[in-house]
């Protein structure tokens, strides 16, 4: 069974193995509290045993939803933020061939697109434009069912769908994934007559991709959600138990050692541009989860070699606050080999003949032995390819240690109070009825 691989030697100029060591009883006691629910937020904890849990008859329900709207719909757009947004995101553009939209017929239809992320209107004008001629339907997904952003962007399309396709057709074509009871979202799906799933009480939003939240979306997009269950149930396997030959446990004790030791930056780097919006679902879940109580690890993403030519001279000469977590892919899906130029005009003759990846490792290994060099301990984890099975280790293992880590750094991993503030500001700003002292209050500043 091939796995993925963390490697902590390249910290070890910052923190000595001693030093990881010192922290075994505290990762220890934070695994426990995830494994058990004896700690802050347990209610939260329904994403640990989520996959070996996940049901034939779940998938095969998400696997006939997607196929249904992969037959009537040549555009499905995805409506959600935050945890009900970046998972399906990451996943999507990890597997989808990089030119799929400009080569319809190709796997990458229908065209899963997002909407709910933002309050952009000129991006809500775009894809309503896009939408117009289009066979399209809607995946709206809102665990509280009251988010602003998707709520703007769903009664937008939902009255495009109508009008476009009548009423009666219109409610085939959507999809909603909310709380079994609670919320706005919730209440119009019964009332219309909507297709639905279920986002269990005890998942919060950022650890929801492995639900229907992210497995729909993905399994319309023509991905195989089976195999990435299968990795995420290898990835909870292989979590389990208190050493250091479980990954998660590893890679928590070692970014907890790199912040008792003044590294209070993790960046995110990858080496394959498909795995952008993999940094941006991690920012979220590491940020949100560790990011309170006026502590925690600030998370940032880089995407290499692009992000060499612009960020690569901070992380090498910046300000020595930082250490990396670079994802290195071992194997790529195509072949490239760079061909040979009898002028030789661009001097390259003596890499002609390799495959672009391994240009591209070099470009990895210089850059990882630089910023060692220049003080930036490195935490090296390996993919063997990006394929369902392994992002489905990865999120798993992305998941387990951010619930060992936050609690060693002694926070709650799994509220997110902070959130809540610029709703309260926003709706103030808007005179949302029930608003009206903050409407005062806020007014009175400006
Ligand atoms: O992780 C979280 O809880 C948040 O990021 C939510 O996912 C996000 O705010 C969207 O919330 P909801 O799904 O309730 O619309």
């Amino acid at each position: 069974m091939k796995t993925l691989h963390v490697d902590i030697k390249d910290v070890m100029a910052t923190v000595s193995a001693d030093d990881i060591k010192h922290l075994d009883a505290a990762a220890t006691e934070a695994l426990d509290k995830v494994a058990n629910g004896t700690g802050a937020g347990a209610d939260f904890l329904g994403w640990v045993n989520l996959p070996s849990e996940t049901t034939d008859a779940l998938l095969d329900d998400i696997i006939a939803t997607a196929e249904a709207l992969r037959r009537d719909c040549d555009t499905v757009v995805a409506i959600g933020i935050g945890g009900s947004y970046l998972g399906a995101k990451a996943v999507i553009e990890a597997l989808s061939d990089s030119f799929a939209s400009y080569r319809p017929g190709v796997a990458g239809d229908p065209k899963v697109l997002f909407a709910g992320q933002n309050i952009g209107e000129d991006y809500l004008y775009e894809l309503q434009e896009y939408l117009k001629d289009k066979r399209f339907g809607i995946i709206v997904i809102s665990k509280s069912g009251t988010t602003t952003e998707p709520a703007i962007a769903f009664r937008l399309l939902k009255e495009q769908l109508e009008h476009q396709l009548g009423l009666e057709e219109a409610r085939k074509r959507i999809v909603a994934i909310t709380d079994a009871q609670r919320g706005a979202l919730r209440r119009l799906a019964t009332e219309e007559g909507y297709k639905t799933f279920v986002i269990a009480d005890n998942v919060g939003g950022r650890f929801s991709v492995l639900t229907p939240v992210g497995l729909l979306p993905i399994a319309v997009a023509g991905f195989d959600i089976r195999a990435l269950i299968d990795g995420a149930v290898e990835m909870e396997k292989l979590t389990a138990a208190a050493d250091e030959a479980n990954p998660a446990f590893l890679y928590a004790e070692t970014r907890n050692a790199l912040y008792n030791a003044g590294k209070k930056i993790e960046i995110l780097v990858n080496y394959n541009p498909k795995l952008h919006y993999f940094g941006e679902w991690w920012k979220q879940l590491y940020g949100e989860s560790e990011g309170k109580d006026k502590k925690g690890i600030f998370p940032a993403a880089v995407d290499n070699s692009t992000d060499l030519h612009s960020m690569g001279q901070w992380i090498q000469d910046g300000e020595r606050t930082i250490f990396e977590t670079v994802i290195s892919v071992a194997e790529q899906r195509h072949e490239k080999l760079i061909p040979t130029d009898e002028a030789n005009l661009d001097g390259l003759n003596y890499i002609a003949g390799k495959h672009v990846d391994e240009v591209n490792k070099m470009a990895e290994l210089g850059t990882r032995i630089a910023h060692v060099d220049g003080g930036v301990p490195n935490i090296l984890i390996t993919l063997p390819a990006i394929e369902e099975k392994y992002l489905g280790q990865l999120i798993y293992f992305f998941e387990k240690a951010c619930g060992i880590s936050g609690y060693m750094l002694g926070v709650n991993p799994f509220n997110q109070p902070g959130v809540e503030d610029y709703k309260r500001n926003m709706f103030a700003l808007l005179e949302k009825p029930g608003y009206e002292k903050e409407t005062e209050a806020i007014k009175a500043r400006l």
